[in-house]
């Protein structure tokens, strides 16, 4: 079926605002109405496995790296995250007991096919999380799991990444479970936060306007630092990397604590700084950094929910209040910032949104 912008100015507009109704889609396929999590034939034995690597190129490297958190704290599982171009040159040993974990949209990323072809025969189990079920890197897992987020048009990932967070997710609660991990009650919250996804995603992108506002604001600066604390930092990673492939503004992302071994030396009265952080039990910390940033003059961007935002205080120069939300599904919900602020200020620049330069939507070449 061809695929139109459905009344939306950009592709990249109206994967955003798919986001709920895909959410939705993803959830139905793996959560059965018994509260369990379901995985395709021949599924998962995570009680024979005591590591998982995972690779991945962009936008679904970051969202292993999220994962990678959920992993360790859910299921406490050890995981190693690596891009694939660093990943298959080195050669790294793969121990017994390992499961190989590739994430792709397009499941033809020719460093990601090539990383899994030099798993093949080392790892216990080889599992991807693809979009495209016919794609060499679905065809050649063991385990193929969709994500269910339809054909993606726009270069940059936006409903790809969100529903690959949301299978991750499942996946790293299915294994917590497994393994005995996690008590049947967390097991619990944690699901029904995963139910309360799609209405959170509607509240979230209600905020655009807000975002659009700031955007505005972000469109002049020429550098833009994004931090983040915890499993909140790819998500700076994610923000960062959205906004310099469309907007084509310098962005880098730091983990806030890293912030004063180096990049603090870039702050001034000229550089935004947005920090993605909910209130949770590392906001204190996030708070002392954004302290050191605004003492140096600069621009602070906070994105939070309204109890962070209160605490914040004044200051802070941009405030993006989102809703209150669990922590398991934080990095879901606060993907929508990463990806709004880059496309509003893609839009207040007037760049080639879907199709930015010298970029492409899929990467077969190496
Ligand atoms: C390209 C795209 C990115 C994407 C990356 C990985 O660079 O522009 O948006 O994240 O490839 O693609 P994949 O299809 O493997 O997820």
């Amino acid at each position: 079926a061809r695929v139109d912008k459905a009344g939306h100015k950009h592709f990249m507009a109206k994967e955003i605002a798919e986001q709920p109704g895909v959410l939705n889609t993803t959830l139905v396929n793996y959560l059965g109405t018994d509260g369990e999590i379901t995985l395709p034939d021949p599924g998962i034995d995570f009680t024979a496995i005591d590591r998982l690597t995972m690779v991945a190129c962009g936008t679904a490297y970051y969202a292993c790296l999220t994962a990678k958190y959920w992993f360790e704290q859910v299921a406490r599982l050890p995981v190693e995250v690596d891009v694939a171009s660093e990943f298959r040159y080195r050669e790294p040993p793969i121990p017994g007991r390992t499961l190989a974990l590739f994430v792709s949209q397009s499941g033809e990323t020719a460093d990601t096919l090539a990383a899994l072809r030099y798993c093949e025969g080392k790892a216990d189990k080889i599992v991807s999380v693809i979009n495209v079920p016919e794609s060499s890197i679905a065809r050649e897992s063991d385990l193929a799991l969709p994500i269910h987020a339809g054909v993606e048009v726009g270069v940059a990932s936006t409903k790809a990444f969100t529903c690959q967070l949301t299978v991750l997710l499942m996946l790293a609660l299915r294994a917590a479970r497994d393994r005995g991990a996690i008590d049947a009650d967390v097991f619990a919250d944690h699901v029904s936060a995963l139910r309360g996804l799609p209405a959170l995603m509607t509240h979230g992108i209600d905020r655009s306007a807000v975002m659009q506002a700031t955007a505005r604001k972000l469109a002049e600066a020429r550098d833009i630092l994004f931090l983040g604390r915890g499993v909140m930092y790819p998500l700076a990673l994610e923000g960062a990397l959205k906004l310099k492939e469309i907007s084509y503004i310098h962005a880098e992302a730091y983990a806030s604590g890293e912030l004063k071994h180096g990049p603090i030396a870039l702050i001034d009265k000229h550089v935004p700084v947005v920090v993605m952080a909910p209130k949770d039990g590392l906001f204190d910390k996030t708070v002392s950094n954004m302290q050191e940033v605004m003492a140096r003059k600069g621009k602070v961007v906070l994105v939070s929910n309204a109890a962070g935002i209160a605490e914040a205080g004044d200051g802070v120069w941009e405030k993006i209040a989102m809703p209150d939300c669990p922590d398991i599904v934080a990095p879901i919900l606060y993907a929508l910032p990463a990806q709004l602020l880059a496309y509003h200020t893609a839009v207040a620049k007037g760049t080639d949104v879907d199709q930015p330069r010298n970029l492409a939507k899929s990467v077969t070449v190496e």
